[in-house]
């Protein structure tokens, strides 16, 4: 976005990490080293004439916070240089920015065709807006490739996915996928939360739309809730901004800092994590009291070739199937000692979350078979922490 107040030119430096310390960064007339603070919720004009210019669109200045901030258009154009993508915008949730996604490209009638492995309050989400606005969605299998095009045969408005998914680490062929939501007149929505473009760029793969939880990896330290939409200019300007200007799900500059501030070691800390994953996964897939380990590095992955081509690496998130159903899930986390009980995920400190109790407690019984939630099924978000004490810390809860 413009309203340049001194922005930082990267010339031919334009390294992935290069762009996840510097890129969006403006100085004020103080020459800052980090990113400055804007903890404004108003702006100040020389003129009548030149604030009367900020509401016809003619005078570039910010206007009011509710609409943007320079510490969020920092974060949003750091956010757009990563993925690759012409824009970004803040909101205050990754579920904002799922649903202005979905309000922006849907009315009353619309379909939308989802995987069926999503995050429980995206389920949630889903199903208010056919409860109360008319819009229908069909669910199809993540990794099913005929259901796809099947459903995808017919028009749609919207095509949603999330992969890795939560909290199976089932995969979606993005490249496939997309080209099949285009032939069907429709955009390719993809949750990229777990993977961050450190692991997953989904506009290479012909996507159109990412949205992101920032709560997670992005801040990456558990301390800011915070979401970002990311498009095409146009896509951003005429069609997220009008909702979010009039409704106010706006992104605090506070939170805007934190994550910037996350961006800059994001890379550094998702291939640790990642790292650490993949082998706790390895080492667990040995262990007798775990029936199932799921992480797209193991070549036990179903999607394992899929994950190689469109990832950079697994990513830090893994489940287990525990022996013993809930009774053995819930005495397993009673008995850790390092990692902590938590449903967050993302955080540098790990932690480990019991999902049929709790964030996919919502759904029945059967609607968690079909989205492959036995009750032992244990997420774990790895840290940062030596891999060796969580190796140790996990097999003791097992024992
Ligand atoms: C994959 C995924 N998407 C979206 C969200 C929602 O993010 P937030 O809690 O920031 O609204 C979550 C939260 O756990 C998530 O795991």
């Amino acid at each position: 976005m413009a309203h340049d107040i001194g922005r930082t030119d990267l010339g031919d430096h334009s390294g992935f990490t290069t762009r996840a310390v510097r890129a969006g960064q403006q100085r004020s007339q103080f020459h800052e080293t980090s990113e400055y603070l804007a903890l404004t919720s108003g702006y100040t004009f020389a003129t009548a004439a030149e604030n009367a210019g900020t509401f016809a669109g003619e005078v570039e200045h910010y206007n009011y916070s509710r609409v943007d901030n320079p510490t969020t258009t920092m974060l949003c154009d750091r956010l757009a240089a990563l993925d690759g993508a012409e824009a970004a915008w803040p909101v205050a949730s990754g579920m904002a920015a799922i649903f202005y996604t979905v309000l922006a490209l849907t009315r009353s009638g619309s379909r939308i065709v989802s995987s069926r492995e999503l995050f429980g309050s995206t389920v949630g989400l889903f199903t208010l807006m056919e409860e109360r606005f008319g819009v229908h969605v069909d669910y199809v299998a993540a990794t099913d490739m005929r259901e796809w095009e099947r459903a995808l045969s017919t028009p749609a408005a919207l095509v949603f996915c999330e992969t890795p998914s939560n909290p199976v680490m089932r995969l979606v062929d993005l490249a496939g996928v997309s080209a099949l939501a285009h032939q069907a007149g429709a955009l390719m929505v993809v949750d990229n939360t777990f993977a961050t473009p450190v692991l997953q760029q989904p506009l290479r793969f012909g996507a159109d739309v990412i949205t992101y939880s920032t709560t997670k990896l992005m801040d990456g330290q558990g301390r800011t809730v915070g979401g970002a939409i990311l498009g095409t200019e146009s896509f951003i300007i005429d069609q997220v901004k009008p909702w979010t200007r009039c409704t106010g799900p706006t992104m605090s500059p506070f939170t805007a800092w934190t994550v910037l501030k996350g961006l800059e070691t994001l890379p550094l800390r998702v291939q640790a994590q990642s790292n650490s994953a993949r082998q706790i996964a390895q080492a667990l897939e040995q262990h007798p009291n775990v029936e199932q380990v799921l992480h797209p590095d193991l070549p036990s992955h179903p999607q394992y070739d899929l994950a190689q081509q469109q990832m950079e690496g697994g990513g830090q998130m893994l489940s287990i199937v525990v022996s013993g159903g809930t009774q053995g899930a819930h005495a397993f986390l009673d008995r850790l000692s390092l990692i902590d009980i938590s449903n967050n995920l993302g955080d540098t400190k790990s932690l480990a979350v019991h999902c049929a109790t709790t964030t996919h407690h919502s759904l029945t019984p059967e609607e968690r078979e079909v989205a492959g939630i036995p009750d032992g099924l244990v997420r774990l978000s790895i840290g940062l922490e030596d891999v060796h004490d969580l190796l140790d810390d996990i097999t003791q809860a097992l024992a």
